[in-house]
């Protein structure tokens, strides 16, 4: 069997975190927020330290991930605050270079707190494996024959992943799907325990591809997973409670809303993606703010995760939302179900020093657990998104935090950011003739 199939177990910390909350953490210097978040995540503070080091990775280790290697590149690592997820209280780590997601999620994980916190599960985590068949004189005799077969290919398929079979996991079902024109597609469903499973689903399609097609009678073609993986399905729901989404927009720029005219604002949001795909590409995109950011921060495949959800989305034959909102009394409820193939052991990218870290501050337990914590993030993330847009707009808060950006790139460092970002939003103006102006001013230059 190839190395690739197989996953070697991580240790998983036996901690949990004992409080998402920590107050006045934004305001931090950056030494003392790594060290409340060592101390709340129960991991050690030079880890954490060492392990953020350079991006999390240097130019040798990743000379031995991918090909052609020149160095690294470094994103933001930070973590999403307030996050309750079935009772018990969780570190969401994020990576991503765009100012207020993280912001945002933990500002919605506030709020959803106060209604009980994020409740999610995964029904079944089943991977699927495709082998292509094509040129099949007579499909129908030829499914038939292959579902006759189901058992023995599925032992067959079994010898190919005899690590996963041995952690509890392994092929599961078969389907043969006929697509029309002699061609059939041979599905097998496999579980892939705490890996993403995209090695172990290749195994297995390459190990029964000929049998398969002898059988069948047809020519071998494609045997590859399929990122489509609606046997992965993870579900989150979570309420907030009207009076903790009143806006009062401190300047008077918008009018101030009661609570149950945002919870309005936000189903009328919903309604709008439900309807329109133009709108609920942008809201899904706002999902994947907060989905992709923990899945890159946890060495995961976003590229996987994003074509996934978006043919997910599109499974009805129309473009629709992944996450939808209702009213229901003074409650604002949500919930987002979408298809996500994480992993927690095997990958090249388990040996990334900082995602390993993310792993542990997160204090996840399973593959499973870990896809219940992004859609957590996504579902907080659109809730944040909505809100705004059903109150204020978005560009307010957003930019003032890209205000931040821009003093950095006007040259401004330590306190002098904050100062020359609150200038810029003082006066609404974000470019970087301006920043640069003031840090001058504030330089007495
Ligand atoms: C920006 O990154 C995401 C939003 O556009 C999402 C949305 O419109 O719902 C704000």
């Amino acid at each position: 069997m190839p190395a690739a199939c197989i996953g070697v177990p991580q240790k998983v910390p036996a901690i949990v975190a004992r409080d998402s909350r920590i107050s006045g953490f934004y305001r931090l210097p950056l030494v003392e927020r790594r060290r409340a978040v060592a101390d709340v995540a129960g991991v050690d503070f030079d880890e954490l330290v060492q392990s953020l080091d350079q991006g999390g990775l240097d130019a040798a280790l990743a000379d031995k991930i991918v090909e052609n290697v020149l160095g690294t590149y470094g994103l933001p690592f930070g973590v999403a605050l307030n996050a309750r997820l079935n009772g018990k209280d969780r570190l969401m780590p994020m990576v991503v270079e765009e100012p207020s997601v993280i912001a945002a999620a933990s500002n919605a994980a506030r709020i959803v707190r106060n209604a009980g916190g994020f409740q999610a599960e995964v029904s079944e985590a089943l991977m699927t494996a495709q082998i292509q068949l094509t040129d099949v004189a007579d499909p129908v005799a030829a499914a038939d024959r292959l579902s006759g077969r189901t058992l023995e290919l599925l032992a067959m398929a079994a010898e190919a992943v005899p690590g996963l079979v041995a952690r509890g996991g392994g092929p599961r079902s078969l389907e043969v799907r006929d697509l029309g024109d002699g061609m059939l597609v041979v599905h097998v469903y496999i579980d892939c325990k705490d890996a993403m499973g995209a090695n172990l689903a290749n195994c297995v399609a390459e190990a029964l591809g000929c049998e398969v097609a002898r059988e069948a009678g047809g020519r071998l073609g494609l045997r590859i997973l399929s990122n489509l993986c609606d046997r992965r399905l993870v579900r989150v729901r979570c309420a907030a409670r009207a009076e903790d989404l009143r806006a009062r927009p401190e300047d008077g720029s918008t009018p101030p809303l009661d609570g149950t005219e945002v919870v309005d604002g936000i189903v009328q949001a919903s309604r709008f993606a439900e309807r329109d795909p133009y709108r609920a590409a942008t809201h899904n995109k706002g999902i994947m703010n907060g989905v992709d950011s923990v899945v890159v921060a946890t060495g995961n495949d976003y590229r996987a995760v994003e074509a996934g959800a978006h043919a997910f989305a599109a499974r009805s034959g129309r473009y629709r939302p992944l996450a939808t909102w209702r009213r229901d009394g003074d409650l604002l409820t949500g919930e987002l179900v979408m298809p996500l193939a994480l992993g927690i052991v095997g990958g090249t990218l388990r040996v990334h020093p900082a995602a390993r870290l993310a792993l542990k501050l997160a204090q996840v337990s399973s593959a499973d657990d870990l896809a219940m914590l992004a859609a957590s993030a996504g579902l907080a993330s659109n809730l944040a998104a909505l809100r705004a847009l059903a109150t204020e707009g978005i560009q307010r808060g957003h930019m003032s935090l890209h205000a931040r950006s821009v003093a950095t790139a006007a040259g401004a460092v330590n306190d002098e950011v904050d100062r020359v970002a609150s200038a810029l939003a003082a006066i609404r103006a974000f470019d970087l003739a301006a920043a640069r102006r003031i840090l001058k001013e504030l330089r007495g230059v």
